[in-house]
């Protein structure tokens, strides 16, 4: 029975893409579709929104989308762990840089008074998420202030706190993981 609705969920994914997608988190071996954190997210996982993500360069080495899955199931994992609301943390994690613009170019046109992209890019991930689907306080938390402390007030929940270190924790891997591995390539080849 398990593995029927295994491939019933991979079907889906499958048809909305036209071929079969591996869903995986960095430093992870997990196939996510057939993971009980993917039960959280399938209502969002194929929108067009999150799949404009994919061409995204997103922490030099990787994209905006794999850095949302990225922080959504560490999130979820974390938030899991304390008996806390994994699956709110898993949809905002997967939210929470639901944002399309260059922050190189923010940032040069930026004017005095303007929002910082820190705070910026968080609140308009929260009207993005908010027009995709029911956003919860909790969620809506999580989305405008992953940026903290570098975003004006505290978080208001435990979950909060989870996913501002979970999001810098994801942009250390992305950034090191792809050197470490090339570095590793280039000295097994000089043996
Ligand atoms: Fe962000
Ligand atoms: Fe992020």
């Amino acid at each position: 029975m398990k593995s029927v609705i295994i491939s019933l969920r991979i079907k889906t994914l499958s048809d909305q893409k036209g071929s079969f997608i591996m869903l995986k988190a960095i430093c992870s071996r997990k196939e996510l579709t057939v993971n009980s954190y993917y039960g959280c997210i399938e209502d969002l996982i194929g929108c067009d929104q999150l799949e404009k993500l994919k061409e995204i360069t997103h922490h030099i080495h990787t994209t905006r989308f794999q850095h949302c899955v990225n922080v959504s199931y560490y999130s979820y994992l974390v938030c899991r762990r304390l008996r806390l609301n994994a699956r709110s943390a898993a949809r905002a994690g997967l939210l929470h840089d639901l944002f399309y613009y260059d922050r190189k170019e923010y940032n040069l046109c930026k004017v005095k008074g303007q929002l910082s992209h820190s705070q910026n890019h968080a609140y308009i991930a929260s009207e993005n998420a908010r027009m995709l689907t029911d956003v919860s306080p909790l969620e809506k938390d999580m989305i405008e202030k992953h940026m903290w402390p570098m975003t004006k007030g505290r978080p208001g929940y435990k979950e909060t706190y989870v996913i501002t270190i979970i999001d810098k924790y994801c942009a250390v891997l992305e950034f090191c993981v792809p050197k470490l591995k090339k570095m590793g390539m280039a000295i097994s080849g000089k043996k």
